[in-house]
């Protein structure tokens, strides 16, 4: 939990910087084709569900003005990226990795920054002088459907810290804390120091946070560690991984949870947490 006053106070700027994140990946997303046939027919369906909406709820002239303003807020706060991989990405992330067999994914959320600190196939992520938390290693290895051990794979690993922020969104934590690209060993061996993340709630301070108060839900996502794992010939695997016994596990407001994604670590003599973890890669 955010337990100091500045993690609460600073946490609205995460929404605007992740906003600014997502424009600056532009030039590294797939572009979608602009098909007329098929916006025509995505776009009238998602209107056509709206208005069905409408006439079930009987909204009102003061709820659909309510929601006006409400959309305007969320554009002009930059939560967008954040509100729909909140509450939109997991159902876009079942149906693109509905044909994978090999681990599963999950999704990226809004706090990805690529370019981040390589690292060789036993590291320690860059964190801070007397990082706070719990230490922890995460060690696995990376093989193809089938079982071959694969050469050549890249972890991208990115996680919150013991207060459930992230370095380069939520301000005061150095550039590239808790993230780090690394290469696994010949075999797709890996072993990775960090310090164990904390749950993360969605910031409470602005129109996003304002609609979970407003409608009674909660805004906590389970403690996490955010990869992607590539290697030449295979898909890009983006995923998460959960702590077995975590808080929020069942209702995970991002609803990115799968039970094949939760570790079971076990504490070592000095207090460390182990956790072990081997990812199956799908070819292209
Ligand atoms: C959000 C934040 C996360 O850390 C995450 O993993 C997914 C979504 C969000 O605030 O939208
Ligand atoms: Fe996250």
């Amino acid at each position: 939990m955010p337990t100091n006053t500045q993690a609460v106070a600073t946490a609205a700027h995460s929404g605007s910087a992740a906003t600014e994140a997502f424009r600056e990946s532009a030039g590294r997303r797939e572009t979608a084709a602009a098909d007329s046939a098929r916006i025509d027919l995505v776009a009238r369906d998602l209107l056509s569900r709206i208005h069905d909406v409408i006439r079930e709820h009987h909204v009102t002239y003061a709820e659909y003005q309510a929601v006006k303003q409400w959309l305007i807020e969320v554009g002009q706060s930059g939560e967008w990226p954040l509100f729909l991989d909140v509450f939109v990405e997991h159902v876009v992330e079942e149906v693109a990795t509905s044909d994978c067999h090999g681990s599963r994914g999950t999704i990226e959320g809004p706090y990805y920054l690529p370019g981040q600190v390589p690292l060789p196939a036993t590291a320690t992520l860059p964190m801070r002088d007397g990082e706070k938390g719990e230490p922890l290693v995460f060690a696995g290895q990376v093989r193809a459907v089938g079982g071959t051990p694969l050469p050549g794979v890249q972890l991208d690993i990115w996680h919150a810290d013991a207060d459930g922020l992230y370095s380069g969104f939520a301000p005061g934590i150095p550039a590239g804390n808790l993230r780090g690209v690394v290469t696994a060993d010949e075999a797709g061996h890996f072993e990775i120091r960090t310090m164990l993340p904390a749950p993360y709630e969605i910031p409470k301070d602005g129109p996003t946070g304002q609609l979970i108060a407003a409608a009674g839900w909660h805004a906590w996502r389970p403690a996490h560690l955010h990869l992607m794992v590539s290697a030449p010939g295979y898909r890009k695997l983006t995923t998460q991984l959960y702590f077995d016994g975590g808080q929020w596990l069942d209702s995970d407001v991002a609803q990115a949870v799968k039970p094949e994604l939760i570790l079971r670590a076990q504490t070592g003599p000095d207090g460390t947490r182990h956790a072990r973890y081997d990812f199956v890669l799908d070819p292209t």
